[in-house]
Protein backbone atom coordinates (compact mmCIF):
# COMPACT_ATOMS: atom_id res chain seq x y z
CA UNK A 1 0.00 0.00 0.00
CA UNK A 2 1.65 3.50 -1.33
CA UNK A 3 1.39 6.24 1.30
CA UNK A 4 3.57 9.52 1.80
CA UNK A 5 3.51 11.96 4.97
CA UNK A 6 -0.03 12.91 3.91
CA UNK A 7 -0.99 9.51 5.04
CA UNK A 8 -1.97 6.42 3.19
CA UNK A 9 -3.46 6.17 0.11
CA UNK A 10 -6.26 3.82 -0.56
CA UNK A 11 -5.43 1.46 -3.58
CA UNK A 12 -7.22 2.56 -6.65
CA UNK A 13 -9.00 -0.91 -7.49
CA UNK A 14 -10.62 -0.20 -4.11
CA UNK A 15 -11.57 2.97 -4.87
CA UNK A 16 -12.78 2.44 -8.06
CA UNK A 17 -14.70 -0.89 -7.23
CA UNK A 18 -18.00 -1.19 -6.84
CA UNK A 19 -18.84 -2.55 -3.27
CA UNK A 20 -22.32 -1.01 -2.56
CA UNK A 21 -24.13 -3.82 -4.37
CA UNK A 22 -26.80 -1.29 -5.63
CA UNK A 23 -29.06 -2.07 -8.30
CA UNK A 24 -27.91 -0.35 -12.13
CA UNK A 25 -31.13 1.34 -13.19
CA UNK A 26 -30.19 4.79 -13.98
CA UNK A 27 -29.29 5.49 -17.28
CA UNK A 28 -27.97 8.84 -18.95
CA UNK A 29 -31.33 11.00 -18.93
CA UNK A 30 -32.12 9.78 -15.46
CA UNK A 31 -28.66 11.26 -14.72
CA UNK A 32 -29.31 14.46 -16.81
CA UNK A 33 -32.43 14.89 -14.83
CA UNK A 34 -30.89 14.31 -11.33
CA UNK A 35 -28.10 16.82 -12.31
CA UNK A 36 -30.78 19.57 -13.01
CA UNK A 37 -32.49 18.44 -10.19
CA UNK A 38 -29.75 19.32 -7.39
CA UNK A 39 -28.48 22.34 -9.40
CA UNK A 40 -31.46 24.00 -9.80
CA UNK A 41 -32.72 25.78 -6.71
CA UNK A 42 -31.92 28.78 -4.13
CA UNK A 43 -29.00 29.93 -6.10
CA UNK A 44 -30.66 31.14 -9.35
CA UNK A 45 -34.23 31.28 -7.51
CA UNK A 46 -32.77 33.73 -4.82
CA UNK A 47 -28.70 34.64 -4.89
CA UNK A 48 -30.02 36.49 -8.20
CA UNK A 49 -30.73 39.19 -5.74
CA UNK A 50 -28.32 38.94 -3.36
CA UNK A 51 -25.68 39.09 -6.64
CA UNK A 52 -27.24 41.91 -7.95
CA UNK A 53 -27.16 43.56 -4.44
CA UNK A 54 -22.92 42.51 -4.39
CA UNK A 55 -21.89 43.55 -8.27
CA UNK A 56 -24.89 45.85 -9.81
CA UNK A 57 -25.71 44.62 -13.49
CA UNK A 58 -22.61 42.82 -14.05
CA UNK A 59 -24.09 40.15 -11.49
CA UNK A 60 -24.32 38.31 -15.27
CA UNK A 61 -20.72 38.54 -15.23
CA UNK A 62 -20.04 36.74 -11.85
CA UNK A 63 -22.60 34.34 -13.48
CA UNK A 64 -20.52 33.97 -16.47
CA UNK A 65 -17.00 33.77 -14.62
CA UNK A 66 -18.59 31.17 -11.68
CA UNK A 67 -20.03 28.75 -14.79
CA UNK A 68 -17.02 28.80 -16.76
CA UNK A 69 -15.35 27.78 -13.25
CA UNK A 70 -17.56 25.22 -12.70
CA UNK A 71 -17.56 23.81 -15.96
CA UNK A 72 -13.55 23.53 -15.50
CA UNK A 73 -14.44 21.44 -12.42
CA UNK A 74 -17.32 19.22 -13.60
CA UNK A 75 -15.37 18.20 -17.01
CA UNK A 76 -12.65 17.25 -14.15
CA UNK A 77 -14.78 15.46 -12.58
CA UNK A 78 -16.23 13.29 -15.03
CA UNK A 79 -12.81 11.89 -15.31
CA UNK A 80 -12.19 10.96 -12.10
CA UNK A 81 -16.15 9.38 -11.40
CA UNK A 82 -15.75 7.89 -14.79
CA UNK A 83 -12.59 6.12 -13.27
CA UNK A 84 -13.59 5.70 -9.44
CA UNK A 85 -17.55 5.02 -10.08
CA UNK A 86 -18.04 4.22 -6.09
CA UNK A 87 -19.55 6.56 -3.09
CA UNK A 88 -17.69 9.09 -1.12
CA UNK A 89 -16.71 11.77 -4.66
CA UNK A 90 -14.49 14.36 -3.86
CA UNK A 91 -13.06 12.39 -0.92
CA UNK A 92 -12.62 9.37 -2.36
CA UNK A 93 -10.79 10.45 -5.58
CA UNK A 94 -8.53 12.66 -2.96
CA UNK A 95 -7.98 9.38 -0.55
CA UNK A 96 -7.01 7.20 -3.15
CA UNK A 97 -4.36 10.00 -5.33
CA UNK A 98 -2.85 12.22 -2.66
CA UNK A 99 -3.29 10.10 0.57
CA UNK A 100 -5.62 10.30 4.08
CA UNK A 101 -4.66 13.46 5.37
CA UNK A 102 -6.05 15.85 2.80
CA UNK A 103 -8.73 13.34 2.02
CA UNK A 104 -9.73 13.95 5.16
CA UNK A 105 -9.57 17.79 4.61
CA UNK A 106 -12.02 17.19 1.51
CA UNK A 107 -14.36 14.83 3.53
CA UNK A 108 -14.87 17.59 6.31
CA UNK A 109 -15.01 20.22 3.48
CA UNK A 110 -17.94 18.47 2.10
CA UNK A 111 -19.79 18.37 5.66
CA UNK A 112 -20.15 21.72 5.03
CA UNK A 113 -20.95 21.97 0.98
CA UNK A 114 -23.94 19.29 1.83
CA UNK A 115 -25.33 20.54 5.04
CA UNK A 116 -24.73 24.22 4.54
CA UNK A 117 -26.43 23.76 1.20
CA UNK A 118 -29.19 22.20 2.50
CA UNK A 119 -30.09 25.32 5.13
CA UNK A 120 -29.45 27.99 2.62
CA UNK A 121 -32.25 26.04 0.12
CA UNK A 122 -34.32 26.22 3.34
CA UNK A 123 -34.07 29.74 3.86
CA UNK A 124 -34.76 30.54 0.21
CA UNK A 125 -37.59 28.05 0.28
CA UNK A 126 -38.86 29.85 3.70
CA UNK A 127 -38.45 33.73 1.95
CA UNK A 128 -40.93 32.29 -0.62
CA UNK A 129 -43.33 30.82 1.25
CA UNK A 130 -43.49 34.17 3.02
CA UNK A 131 -43.54 36.35 0.02
CA UNK A 132 -46.61 33.69 -1.74
CA UNK A 133 -48.55 33.67 2.01
CA UNK A 134 -48.46 37.45 1.73
CA UNK A 135 -50.17 37.55 -1.64
CA UNK A 136 -52.61 35.53 -0.70
CA UNK A 137 -52.98 37.91 2.29
CA UNK A 138 -51.77 36.02 5.11
CA UNK A 139 -49.54 38.05 7.26
CA UNK A 140 -47.27 35.64 10.04
CA UNK A 141 -44.96 37.80 13.09
CA UNK A 142 -41.79 38.47 11.72
CA UNK A 143 -40.61 36.85 15.45
CA UNK A 144 -41.14 33.43 13.48
CA UNK A 145 -40.17 34.24 9.84
CA UNK A 146 -36.78 35.55 10.51
CA UNK A 147 -33.54 35.28 12.47
CA UNK A 148 -32.14 37.87 15.02
CA UNK A 149 -30.00 38.74 12.33
CA UNK A 150 -33.23 40.63 10.40
CA UNK A 151 -35.20 41.47 13.90
CA UNK A 152 -36.50 38.24 14.56
CA UNK A 153 -36.37 35.41 16.54
CA UNK A 154 -36.33 32.24 14.50
CA UNK A 155 -37.12 31.30 10.70
CA UNK A 156 -39.53 28.61 11.81
CA UNK A 157 -40.46 27.77 7.92
CA UNK A 158 -36.33 27.27 7.41
CA UNK A 159 -36.75 24.89 10.76
CA UNK A 160 -40.07 23.23 9.55
CA UNK A 161 -38.56 21.90 5.70
CA UNK A 162 -35.10 20.99 7.06
CA UNK A 163 -36.65 18.73 9.78
CA UNK A 164 -39.45 17.69 6.85
CA UNK A 165 -37.10 16.48 4.48
CA UNK A 166 -35.15 14.78 7.30
CA UNK A 167 -38.22 13.25 8.68
CA UNK A 168 -38.53 11.38 5.22
CA UNK A 169 -35.29 10.69 4.95
CA UNK A 170 -35.54 8.57 7.97
CA UNK A 171 -38.45 6.82 6.79
CA UNK A 172 -36.52 5.93 4.07
CA UNK A 173 -37.69 8.16 1.28
CA UNK A 174 -35.26 8.43 -1.79
CA UNK A 175 -36.55 10.79 -4.65
CA UNK A 176 -37.61 8.43 -7.22
CA UNK A 177 -35.90 9.21 -10.22
CA UNK A 178 -39.53 9.93 -12.22
CA UNK A 179 -40.84 11.91 -9.36
CA UNK A 180 -37.48 13.41 -9.96
CA UNK A 181 -38.25 14.45 -13.28
CA UNK A 182 -41.72 15.67 -12.77
CA UNK A 183 -39.96 18.73 -10.25
CA UNK A 184 -37.04 19.35 -12.99
CA UNK A 185 -40.12 19.95 -15.40
CA UNK A 186 -41.79 22.06 -12.98
CA UNK A 187 -38.78 24.46 -11.83
CA UNK A 188 -37.73 24.55 -15.51
CA UNK A 189 -41.34 25.58 -16.46
CA UNK A 190 -41.02 28.41 -14.02
CA UNK A 191 -37.71 29.72 -15.12
CA UNK A 192 -38.81 29.42 -18.55
CA UNK A 193 -42.53 31.48 -18.13
CA UNK A 194 -39.94 33.96 -16.00
CA UNK A 195 -37.77 34.55 -19.22
CA UNK A 196 -40.61 34.75 -21.31
CA UNK A 197 -42.26 37.50 -19.50
CA UNK A 198 -39.54 39.72 -17.89
CA UNK A 199 -36.82 39.43 -20.86
CA UNK A 200 -39.60 41.65 -23.43
CA UNK A 201 -39.25 44.26 -20.61
CA UNK A 202 -35.39 44.54 -20.54
CA UNK A 203 -34.95 48.04 -20.23
CA UNK A 204 -31.31 49.27 -20.81
CA UNK A 205 -31.67 51.96 -18.27
CA UNK A 206 -31.24 49.61 -15.90
CA UNK A 207 -28.04 48.22 -16.77
CA UNK A 208 -26.06 51.40 -15.84
CA UNK A 209 -23.53 51.78 -14.20
CA UNK A 210 -22.97 48.23 -15.30
CA UNK A 211 -21.13 47.82 -12.62
CA UNK A 212 -20.80 50.05 -9.74
CA UNK A 213 -19.00 48.23 -7.48
CA UNK A 214 -15.95 47.55 -9.68
CA UNK A 215 -14.37 43.79 -11.13
CA UNK A 216 -12.73 42.51 -7.83
CA UNK A 217 -13.56 41.93 -4.05
CA UNK A 218 -13.77 44.71 -1.48
CA UNK A 219 -16.21 45.98 1.46
CA UNK A 220 -17.87 48.93 -0.11
CA UNK A 221 -20.58 50.37 2.42
CA UNK A 222 -20.31 47.44 4.80
CA UNK A 223 -20.58 44.30 2.35
CA UNK A 224 -18.08 42.50 0.32
CA UNK A 225 -18.93 43.96 -3.08
CA UNK A 226 -17.84 43.57 -6.77
CA UNK A 227 -17.73 41.13 -9.70
CA UNK A 228 -15.84 38.33 -8.23
CA UNK A 229 -17.60 38.92 -4.60
CA UNK A 230 -21.05 38.34 -6.33
CA UNK A 231 -19.10 35.25 -8.55
CA UNK A 232 -17.91 33.68 -4.90
CA UNK A 233 -21.48 33.63 -3.94
CA UNK A 234 -23.59 32.74 -7.10
CA UNK A 235 -21.06 30.09 -7.38
CA UNK A 236 -23.82 28.15 -5.10
CA UNK A 237 -26.15 27.98 -8.07
CA UNK A 238 -23.59 25.84 -10.16
CA UNK A 239 -23.15 23.05 -7.94
CA UNK A 240 -24.65 19.84 -7.35
CA UNK A 241 -23.99 18.30 -10.68
CA UNK A 242 -20.97 16.15 -8.11
CA UNK A 243 -24.64 14.70 -6.72
CA UNK A 244 -24.31 13.15 -10.28
CA UNK A 245 -20.66 11.31 -9.56
CA UNK A 246 -22.54 9.89 -6.12
CA UNK A 247 -24.64 8.06 -8.30
CA UNK A 248 -22.25 6.56 -10.11
CA UNK A 249 -22.90 3.12 -8.78
CA UNK A 250 -26.33 2.64 -9.86
CA UNK A 251 -25.40 3.70 -13.64
CA UNK A 252 -26.15 1.31 -16.01
CA UNK A 253 -23.07 2.60 -18.24
CA UNK A 254 -20.90 4.63 -15.89
CA UNK A 255 -18.43 5.67 -18.71
CA UNK A 256 -21.12 7.19 -20.91
CA UNK A 257 -23.77 7.72 -18.68
CA UNK A 258 -22.15 9.74 -16.32
CA UNK A 259 -20.04 12.09 -18.65
CA UNK A 260 -23.25 13.03 -20.06
CA UNK A 261 -25.11 13.20 -16.59
CA UNK A 262 -22.37 15.88 -15.69
CA UNK A 263 -21.41 17.74 -18.74
CA UNK A 264 -25.49 17.68 -19.67
CA UNK A 265 -27.05 18.99 -16.57
CA UNK A 266 -24.12 21.62 -15.75
CA UNK A 267 -24.67 23.06 -19.84
CA UNK A 268 -28.68 23.17 -19.65
CA UNK A 269 -28.17 25.19 -16.15
CA UNK A 270 -25.44 27.49 -17.62
CA UNK A 271 -27.64 28.54 -20.64
CA UNK A 272 -30.86 29.09 -18.47
CA UNK A 273 -28.99 30.84 -15.46
CA UNK A 274 -27.46 33.50 -18.13
CA UNK A 275 -31.08 33.81 -19.58
CA UNK A 276 -32.81 34.46 -16.22
CA UNK A 277 -30.27 36.55 -14.98
CA UNK A 278 -30.43 38.98 -18.05
CA UNK A 279 -33.82 39.02 -17.91
CA UNK A 280 -34.57 40.01 -14.29
CA UNK A 281 -31.60 42.68 -14.36
CA UNK A 282 -32.89 44.07 -17.38
CA UNK A 283 -37.08 44.02 -15.66
CA UNK A 284 -36.17 45.91 -12.69
CA UNK A 285 -32.98 47.97 -10.66
CA UNK A 286 -30.66 46.27 -9.64
CA UNK A 287 -30.75 47.89 -5.91
CA UNK A 288 -34.47 46.56 -5.68
CA UNK A 289 -33.61 43.52 -7.01
CA UNK A 290 -31.16 43.38 -4.52
CA UNK A 291 -33.70 43.56 -1.75
CA UNK A 292 -36.07 40.91 -2.09
CA UNK A 293 -35.95 37.66 -0.55
CA UNK A 294 -37.78 36.20 -3.24
CA UNK A 295 -36.46 37.42 -6.58
CA UNK A 296 -37.85 36.46 -9.77
CA UNK A 297 -41.45 36.85 -8.02
CA UNK A 298 -40.44 40.64 -7.06
CA UNK A 299 -39.68 40.84 -10.86
CA UNK A 300 -43.19 39.60 -11.76
CA UNK A 301 -44.98 41.54 -9.63
CA UNK A 302 -43.02 44.26 -10.56
CA UNK A 303 -44.49 44.22 -14.35
CA UNK A 304 -47.76 43.68 -13.44
CA UNK A 305 -47.95 40.06 -13.40
CA UNK A 306 -48.85 39.17 -9.97
CA UNK A 307 -50.21 35.85 -10.67
CA UNK A 308 -47.50 35.05 -12.39
CA UNK A 309 -45.77 35.77 -9.72
CA UNK A 310 -48.11 33.38 -7.08
CA UNK A 311 -47.17 30.79 -10.05
CA UNK A 312 -43.45 30.72 -9.84
CA UNK A 313 -43.24 30.92 -5.90
CA UNK A 314 -45.77 27.78 -6.04
CA UNK A 315 -42.83 26.65 -7.91
CA UNK A 316 -40.59 26.94 -5.97
CA UNK A 317 -42.30 25.85 -3.00
CA UNK A 318 -42.64 22.60 -4.48
CA UNK A 319 -39.64 21.95 -6.21
CA UNK A 320 -36.89 23.71 -3.99
CA UNK A 321 -37.06 20.89 -1.39
CA UNK A 322 -36.06 18.77 -3.78
CA UNK A 323 -32.35 19.94 -3.58
CA UNK A 324 -32.18 19.99 -0.02
CA UNK A 325 -33.15 15.58 -0.31
CA UNK A 326 -30.63 15.00 -2.72
CA UNK A 327 -27.81 17.36 -0.38
CA UNK A 328 -28.85 15.88 2.62
CA UNK A 329 -28.64 12.13 0.89
CA UNK A 330 -25.57 13.13 -0.73
CA UNK A 331 -24.27 14.45 2.93
CA UNK A 332 -25.47 10.58 4.73
CA UNK A 333 -23.15 9.51 1.94
CA UNK A 334 -20.50 11.16 2.93
CA UNK A 335 -20.55 10.34 6.49
CA UNK A 336 -21.12 6.65 5.82
CA UNK A 337 -17.85 5.92 3.35
CA UNK A 338 -15.48 8.32 5.75
CA UNK A 339 -17.46 6.33 9.03
CA UNK A 340 -16.55 3.10 7.03
CA UNK A 341 -13.27 4.19 6.29
CA UNK A 342 -12.68 4.35 10.25
CA UNK A 343 -12.50 7.83 10.08
CA UNK A 344 -15.29 8.80 11.92
CA UNK A 345 -16.87 6.46 14.40
CA UNK A 346 -19.02 3.40 12.94
CA UNK A 347 -21.96 4.38 15.08
CA UNK A 348 -22.84 6.88 12.35
CA UNK A 349 -22.93 4.59 9.64
CA UNK A 350 -25.69 2.23 11.44
CA UNK A 351 -28.45 1.61 9.12
CA UNK A 352 -32.20 0.87 9.93
CA UNK A 353 -33.26 -2.24 9.32
CA UNK A 354 -36.65 -1.17 8.82
CA UNK A 355 -36.28 1.33 6.22
CA UNK A 356 -33.03 0.99 4.90
CA UNK A 357 -31.35 4.61 6.14
CA UNK A 358 -28.84 5.50 7.95
CA UNK A 359 -30.97 7.25 10.48
CA UNK A 360 -28.56 8.30 12.99
CA UNK A 361 -27.00 10.39 11.09
CA UNK A 362 -29.23 12.00 8.38
CA UNK A 363 -31.22 12.70 12.36
CA UNK A 364 -27.97 14.80 13.17
CA UNK A 365 -27.52 16.12 9.69
CA UNK A 366 -31.20 17.12 10.09
CA UNK A 367 -30.70 18.95 13.44
CA UNK A 368 -27.55 20.42 12.31
CA UNK A 369 -28.90 22.06 8.95
CA UNK A 370 -32.35 22.67 10.46
CA UNK A 371 -30.43 25.27 13.48
CA UNK A 372 -28.65 26.73 10.87
CA UNK A 373 -31.52 27.73 9.12
CA UNK A 374 -33.40 29.01 11.62
CA UNK A 375 -30.55 31.32 12.92
CA UNK A 376 -28.25 32.75 10.57
CA UNK A 377 -28.55 34.79 7.03
CA UNK A 378 -28.82 33.26 3.68
CA UNK A 379 -25.74 35.11 2.21
CA UNK A 380 -23.98 33.87 4.95
CA UNK A 381 -24.33 30.40 5.22
CA UNK A 382 -24.28 30.05 1.21
CA UNK A 383 -20.80 31.51 1.57
CA UNK A 384 -19.48 28.88 3.80
CA UNK A 385 -20.97 26.06 1.93
CA UNK A 386 -19.32 27.83 -1.39
CA UNK A 387 -16.04 27.67 0.48
CA UNK A 388 -16.46 23.86 1.78
CA UNK A 389 -17.49 23.24 -2.09
CA UNK A 390 -14.55 25.26 -3.53
CA UNK A 391 -11.84 23.07 -1.82
CA UNK A 392 -13.37 19.64 -2.77
CA UNK A 393 -13.52 21.43 -6.54
CA UNK A 394 -9.61 21.62 -6.10
CA UNK A 395 -9.06 18.85 -4.70
CA UNK A 396 -10.48 17.02 -7.76
CA UNK A 397 -8.77 19.28 -10.31
CA UNK A 398 -5.31 18.33 -8.61
CA UNK A 399 -6.37 14.84 -8.52
CA UNK A 400 -7.01 14.43 -11.73
CA UNK A 401 -3.85 16.23 -13.09
CA UNK A 402 -1.91 14.08 -10.56
CA UNK A 403 -3.25 11.25 -12.22
CA UNK A 404 -2.37 12.07 -15.57
CA UNK A 405 1.30 12.28 -14.37
CA UNK A 406 1.12 9.20 -12.48
CA UNK A 407 -0.50 6.81 -14.25
CA UNK A 408 -1.17 8.28 -17.40
CA UNK A 409 -1.96 4.43 -19.03
CA UNK A 410 -4.75 3.77 -16.71
CA UNK A 411 -7.82 3.56 -18.89
CA UNK A 412 -10.34 6.48 -18.92
CA UNK A 413 -13.58 6.18 -19.85
CA UNK A 414 -13.95 9.88 -19.90
CA UNK A 415 -10.96 11.91 -20.77
CA UNK A 416 -11.22 15.19 -19.68
CA UNK A 417 -9.80 17.44 -22.84
CA UNK A 418 -6.51 19.69 -22.10
CA UNK A 419 -6.41 18.42 -18.93
CA UNK A 420 -3.69 20.00 -17.42
CA UNK A 421 -5.07 23.58 -19.11
CA UNK A 422 -8.59 22.70 -17.44
CA UNK A 423 -7.62 21.77 -14.42
CA UNK A 424 -5.23 24.65 -13.93
CA UNK A 425 -8.18 26.59 -14.61
CA UNK A 426 -10.54 25.06 -12.69
CA UNK A 427 -7.79 24.84 -9.52
CA UNK A 428 -6.80 28.44 -9.97
CA UNK A 429 -10.24 29.54 -10.51
CA UNK A 430 -11.92 28.32 -7.64
CA UNK A 431 -9.08 29.53 -5.46
CA UNK A 432 -9.83 32.87 -6.85
CA UNK A 433 -13.53 32.73 -5.87
CA UNK A 434 -12.27 31.16 -2.56
CA UNK A 435 -10.48 33.99 -1.76
CA UNK A 436 -12.97 36.73 -2.97
CA UNK A 437 -15.46 35.52 -0.16
CA UNK A 438 -15.80 37.78 2.58
CA UNK A 439 -13.12 37.86 5.50
CA UNK A 440 -15.99 36.24 8.20
CA UNK A 441 -16.54 33.46 5.73
CA UNK A 442 -12.88 32.69 5.38
CA UNK A 443 -12.19 32.70 9.29
CA UNK A 444 -15.40 30.75 10.09
CA UNK A 445 -13.82 28.24 7.19
CA UNK A 446 -10.32 28.36 8.91
CA UNK A 447 -11.74 27.83 12.51
CA UNK A 448 -14.09 24.61 11.20
CA UNK A 449 -11.46 23.08 9.41
CA UNK A 450 -8.75 23.95 13.07
CA UNK A 451 -11.41 21.36 14.49
CA UNK A 452 -11.67 19.13 11.85
CA UNK A 453 -7.51 18.88 11.93
CA UNK A 454 -7.93 18.17 15.99
CA UNK A 455 -10.98 15.76 15.46
CA UNK A 456 -8.06 13.94 12.80
CA UNK A 457 -5.37 14.12 15.40
CA UNK A 458 -6.95 12.69 18.25
CA UNK A 459 -9.37 9.84 16.82
CA UNK A 460 -9.42 9.65 12.73
CA UNK A 461 -6.04 9.49 12.69
CA UNK A 462 -5.74 6.58 14.94
CA UNK A 463 -9.19 4.80 13.85
CA UNK A 464 -8.17 4.67 10.10
CA UNK A 465 -8.92 1.04 8.86
CA UNK A 466 -6.74 1.92 6.01
CA UNK A 467 -3.60 3.02 8.32
CA UNK A 468 -4.14 -0.04 10.82
CA UNK A 469 -3.78 -2.28 7.97
CA UNK A 470 -0.54 -0.32 6.11
CA UNK A 471 1.26 -0.78 9.85
CA UNK A 472 0.14 -4.49 10.45
N1 LIG B 1 -27.08 24.64 -6.83
C1 LIG B 1 -28.00 24.38 -5.79
C2 LIG B 1 -28.92 25.53 -5.57
O1 LIG B 1 -28.78 26.54 -6.21
C3 LIG B 1 -27.28 24.02 -4.54
O2 LIG B 1 -29.80 25.45 -4.76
Amino acid sequence: MKGSWLGPRKPFELASSDVSGLRKTLSWPHLVGLGVGAIVGTGIYTLTGVGADRAGPAVIVAFAVAGIVCACAALAYAEMATMMPTSGGAYTYTYSVLGEKLAWIVGWSLILEYSLACSTVAVGWSGYLVGWLQAAGVDLPTAVLAGPYAGGVINLPAVFVALAIAGMLIAGTRESATFNIILVAIKLAALTAFVLLALPAFDPANMTPFSPYGFGSEVIEGKTRGVMAAAAIVFFAFYGFDAVATSAEEAKRPGRDLTIGILGSMLICTLIYMFVAISAIGAVSYLDLGRSVEPLAFVLRALGHPYAAWMIGLAALIALPSVILVMMYGQSRIFFVMARDGLLPQFLSRVSARSGAPTTITAVTGLFVALVAGFFRLDEIAELANAGTLVAFIAVAVCMMELRRRAPDLPRVFRCPQPYLIGTLASLGCLYLLISLPTHTLTRFAMWNIAGLAFYIVYSGRRSLLAAKSEG
